[in-house]
């Protein structure tokens, strides 16, 4: 690729993010409320659980976005791959957020395993994603004017 800079696509990226991270704390708040009212005495709103899976699906789509900004610009810049811990905090995230998603989709009465999987696999998810955030601002400022 021969473009006088990438910074137009690294833009893209920290938008990319900043929706991703409003994403997690929505996921992070509908699924407080759905944990709260999972005892029968307290009655919950119909579309919570639909909502919940919607910001989830999206959240799984922008990752995988930033993913391929994220390889696609590399590429571009250095013709390989491995620059920096950006990459192995980028392929993390990548595999908890599908494997947050997997473990959501065997949430079951008779799964007790999955609902507990599904909370550890978002806790780490969210210190990857501090990890990511910030080994990508480091390497973005190489990009910056
Ligand atoms: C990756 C995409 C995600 C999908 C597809 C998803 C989907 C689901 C589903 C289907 C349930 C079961 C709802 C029920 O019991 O009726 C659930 C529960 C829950 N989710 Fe998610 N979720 C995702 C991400 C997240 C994230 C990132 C968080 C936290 C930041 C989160 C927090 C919770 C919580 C706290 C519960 C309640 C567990 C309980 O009942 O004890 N989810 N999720
Ligand atoms: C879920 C979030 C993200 C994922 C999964 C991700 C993934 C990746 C991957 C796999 C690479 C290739 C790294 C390499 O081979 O060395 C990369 C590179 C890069 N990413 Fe990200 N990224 C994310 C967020 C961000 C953010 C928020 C920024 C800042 C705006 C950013 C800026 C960059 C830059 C500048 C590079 C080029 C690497 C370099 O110059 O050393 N990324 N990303």
């Amino acid at each position: 690729m021969n473009l006088p800079s990438f910074l137009w696509l690294w833009r893209i990226a920290a938008w990319s993010m900043g929706l991703t991270l409003t994403g997690y704390s929505l996921l992070a708040v509908t699924g407080s409320v759905l944990s709260y009212t999972r005892s029968k005495t307290v009655e919950r709103s119909a579309w919570l659980r639909p909502l919940h899976i919607a910001l989830g699906i999206t959240m799984v789509m922008l990752v995988l976005v930033l993913l391929a900004i994220g390889l696609i610009g590399t590429l571009g810049e250095y013709g390989s791959l491995g620059h920096s811990i950006h990459l192995l905090f980028g392929l993390l995230v990548v595999a908890l957020v599908l494997t947050s998603a997997w473990s959501a989709s065997r949430i079951a009465l008779e799964r007790p395993w999955a609902r507990s999987l599904h909370l550890t696999v978002n806790g780490l998810l969210g210190l990857g994603l501090m990890a990511v955030g910030l080994s990508g601002w480091q390497v973005v400022q190489k990009y910056l004017p």
